[in-house]
């Protein structure tokens, strides 16, 4: 029997990243992962790399492309015609890039002798060792990462094929442009993969159950994604609806909802993305057969350091409370793997990025402006918009903002929200300032490249005490 001082099972970003670093660290490692490529080859990377960001950022700057030489070219002074695009050639391209990285996690694995074990892991038993079955065979760990990541959730009664009814995994892979677009949930996914197809041609309208917008962003930002999502891109999000059913006939679907309001509505489409949420994967896992709790919602208990109640067991990433982001499983494979060799991992749940990769694109990291409202903090805000930047300017990319709230008292940033052309670069400054306890003030005094975008962090930071020195 093979055996390891770590096994991991599944190979995301949580999984391969705690592989690797435990590997580093100087222990045995095998890696369990079961995911098999529409040819049927074994492939590593998970969601992320496979069905997620990877593919799904591909196909963004693809469409972005495309919108850039048919609408903001003009203001540059060039014009084309006859502009065509190739789906074929885009899709390709997609998966030359998502061949390109999964193949490298495999070169990876090579490097720092992580073993790839190919198959289906489930827990059998535990005791000095566990061990786990991988399809016929059984290897032992002294130490079990479980990142086993999530799934799409569907809706009751919405049954998705990947042809006509598409969660993630469809929803990248269309074979043409549908023409009339649903999406149902207008959370990451349905603003990503709806502006990807919106701009490749489809007229796309997305139902929201919530009466709110982003609830989860700043509402500033929220308000202003809006208004250049809706009035300004022709995107059609239809907020606090109830979705009754989805039929198909010969002229393609039908989506039964009621509104707001309460009149029952029906849109028809020609392809629909059901984009709700995710829920974590524990499927076959084994988890009842050694006493892994589960908690109400399906995710793996765990303790601030990823520690399950059951010793030597760990689980990272998706299958864990907190946000389903492949950087935030990352971060805790490497807290666990260098946890297991005895060092003091940490992750700082406090400073994890959000990246919502529209067209403009949309980063905060802390508190939103609600948030520490209904916390009763006092914070000053500083804000300041692109529009009097002359590197936006010289972009053509004058929309958004951005805004810091720092603490009234301290100035320590609290929290930094931007939306604009490249927030999800802008952004990692603000995680160094706030990873390093930063002020307000701090970032003020910093000098930033000229002409930049990022001199509008320094502009909101100097706003935060009524000081911007362009606007
Ligand atoms: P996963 O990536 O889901 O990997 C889990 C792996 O475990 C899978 O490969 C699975 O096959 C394997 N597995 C499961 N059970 C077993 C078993 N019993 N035996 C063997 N193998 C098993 N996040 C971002 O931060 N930025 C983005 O831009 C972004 N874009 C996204 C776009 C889309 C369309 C989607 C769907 C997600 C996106 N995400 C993004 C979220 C991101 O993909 C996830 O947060 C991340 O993949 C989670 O990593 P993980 O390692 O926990 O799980
Ligand atoms: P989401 O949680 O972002 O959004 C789901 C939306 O669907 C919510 O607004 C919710 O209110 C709505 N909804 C739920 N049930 C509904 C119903 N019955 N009818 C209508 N609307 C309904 O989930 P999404 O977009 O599926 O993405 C899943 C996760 O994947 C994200 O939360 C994020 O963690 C990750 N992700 C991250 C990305 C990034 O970092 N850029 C990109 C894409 C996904």
């Amino acid at each position: 029997m093979k055996s390891f001082d770590v096994v991991v099972i599944g190979a995301g970003p949580g999984g391969y990243i705690a592989a690797i670093r435990a590997a580093q660290l100087g222990m045995s490692v095998g890696c369990i992962e079961q995911w098999k490529t529409p040819k049927g080859d074994f492939a590593l990377g998970g969601t992320c790399l496979n069905v997620g960001c990877i593919p799904s950022k591909a196909l963004l700057e693809s469409s972005e492309n495309y919108e850039r030489v048919l609408h903001q070219f003009k203001a540059h002074g060039i014009t084309a015609s006859g502009v065509k695009f190739d789906l074929k050639t885009m899709l390709e391209r997609k998966d030359r890039i998502v061949g390109k990285m999964t193949s490298g996690i495999a070169g990876l694995f090579k490097k720092n002798k992580v073993t790839w074990l190919q198959g289906h892991g489930k827990l059998v038993s535990g005791g000095t060792t566990w061990k786990i079955e991988v399809d016929s065979e059984t290897v032992e760990a002294k130490n079990v990462i479980i990142a086993t990541g999530s799934k799409a959730r569907h809706l009751p009664g919405i049954p998705v094929d990947n042809k006509l009814i598409c969660d993630n995994e469809g929803a990248l892979a269309f074979d043409s442009v549908p023409p009339r677009l649903g999406v149902i949930g207008a959370g990451v996914i349905g603003l990503e993969l709806g502006s990807v197809w919106r701009r490749l041609g489809s007229t796309v309208k997305v139902l929201e159950a919530l009466p709110t917008f982003l609830g989860a962003a700043d509402e500033t930002v929220a308000q202003e994604a809006w208004k250049i999502f809706t009035k300004g891109q022709g995107l059609d999000i239809e907020l606090g609806v109830t979705i009754s059913g989805v039929k198909e006939s010969k002229k393609g679907l039908s989506i039964q909802y009621s509104t707001k309001e309460g009149s029952s509505k029906i849109f028809d489409c020609d392809r629909l993305i059901v984009s709700v949420g995710r829920v974590p994967n524990t499927d076959g896992l084994g988890a009842e057969n050694i006493g892994l709790k589960l908690d109400p919602k399906g995710f793996i208990e765990v303790d601030k350091n990823c520690r399950t109640a059951l010793p030597r067991v760990y689980a990272v990433g998706d299958v864990v409370r907190g946000p389903m982001l492949a950087h935030k499983g990352e971060d805790e494979g490497v807290m666990v793997a260098e946890i297991i060799a005895g060092q003091h991992g940490h992750v700082n749940y406090d400073a994890i990025p959000w990246v919502i990769y529209t067209a403009p694109e949309i980063a905060w990291v802390g508190k939103t402006e609600q948030r520490l409202k209904a916390e009763g903090v006092a914070y000053r805000a500083g804000r300041f918009p692109f529009a009097y930047n002359g590197r936006a300017l010289g972009r053509e990319e004058p929309e958004g903002f951005v805004k810091i709230l720092a603490d009234a008292g301290s100035d320590r940033i609290l929290g930094v929200h931007a939306i604009g052309s490249l927030a999800s670069e802008l952004i990692a400054e603000a995680v160094v300032a706030m990873e390093f306890g930063a002020s307000s003030e701090d970032i003020a005094r910093i000098c930033h490249a000229h002409p930049s975008m990022s001199e509008v962090m320094r502009e909101a930071a100097l706003a935060v005490d009524k000081r911007s020195l362009n606007g």
